[in-house]
């Protein structure tokens, strides 16, 4: 586990940034794990500056994101497909074939996830997946008890996510319940981790990532078995750390 401390969000982005256009630049027909939430806009923003000033080009990249809400239609303001419309995918020369998000809104759930685990498996394995986590130590949707050798799956929401979530609703009530979410044994089988932290309010989570026991009562645990992890945080969220 290789962990950097960083002086703030800026920072935090503009690191990640730059660690994605190198691994595109040094990887044939690389693919990307991608995550939603506040966490990566940043590094969302700085990868389309670099690729309207020529640094980086993303014809050849595929992208794999984590996770959806569930009875969200695709175009819906706070579908994760729009999400990723409005902070990368609409800015950047990537093809629209080349990026997947599980469907949250089909007739079948538990087919969709398996759809999109072949997916996964037939691009060969993601080569970096990016991770924000959760108050409660969520990695992707994968709450709390989420076994370690999960696959793609539909998760019940845990309270405490879909409050923290709450903020990019009308009101709280219409946060979904449910979402589809890469599995843990998904995300671990990625070649390389990045998990991005940033804000006080992250603190105490990643001090128990990176001190406490390894625990399905605390998904984000598991990363530290990874042999390829590096964790970005900033000074507010690394307060715990020594
Ligand atoms: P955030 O969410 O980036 O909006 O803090 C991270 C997460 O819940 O995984």
């Amino acid at each position: 586990m290789n962990i950097i401390k960083v002086d703030d969000y800026q920072a935090m982005s503009q690191w990640a940034c730059q660690h994605i256009i190198g691994k595109i630049n040094q990887t044939n027909h690389p693919v990307l794990g991608l995550a939603t939430g506040s966490t990566p806009e940043g590094m969302y923003q700085c990868l389309i500056d670099s690729y309207q000033a020529g640094f980086v080009s993303f014809k050849d990249v595929t992208t794999f994101n984590l996770d959806e809400y569930v009875g969200l239609a695709i175009d819906d303001p706070n579908s994760y497909h729009s999400f990723m419309q409005d902070k990368l995918f609409n800015h950047i020369n990537i093809r629209e074939e080349q990026t997947h998000l599980p469907n949250g809104n089909t007739k079948d759930h538990q087919q969709e996830c398996k759809d999109y685990e072949r997916l996964i498996q037939q691009a060969k394995s993601i080569d970096l997946q990016i991770l924000g986590i959760g108050l409660n130590g969520h990695i992707g949707f994968n709450e709390p008890g989420t076994p370690f050798t999960s696959r793609t799956h539909v998760v019940e929401l845990d309270p405490l996510t879909r409050e923290a979530n709450a903020r990019f609703f009308n009101q709280k009530q219409d946060v979904p319940t449910h979402a589809i979410t890469m599995g843990i044994e998904t995300i671990m089988e990625s070649k390389e981790i990045v998990l991005l932290v940033s804000g006080a309010n992250k603190a105490e989570a990643v001090k128990r990532l990176v001190t406490g026991e390894l625990s399905e009562s605390f998904p984000a645990s598991i990363l530290k078995q990874h042999d390829n992890l590096t964790i970005v945080v900033d000074q507010a969220a690394a307060v715990h750390l020594n």
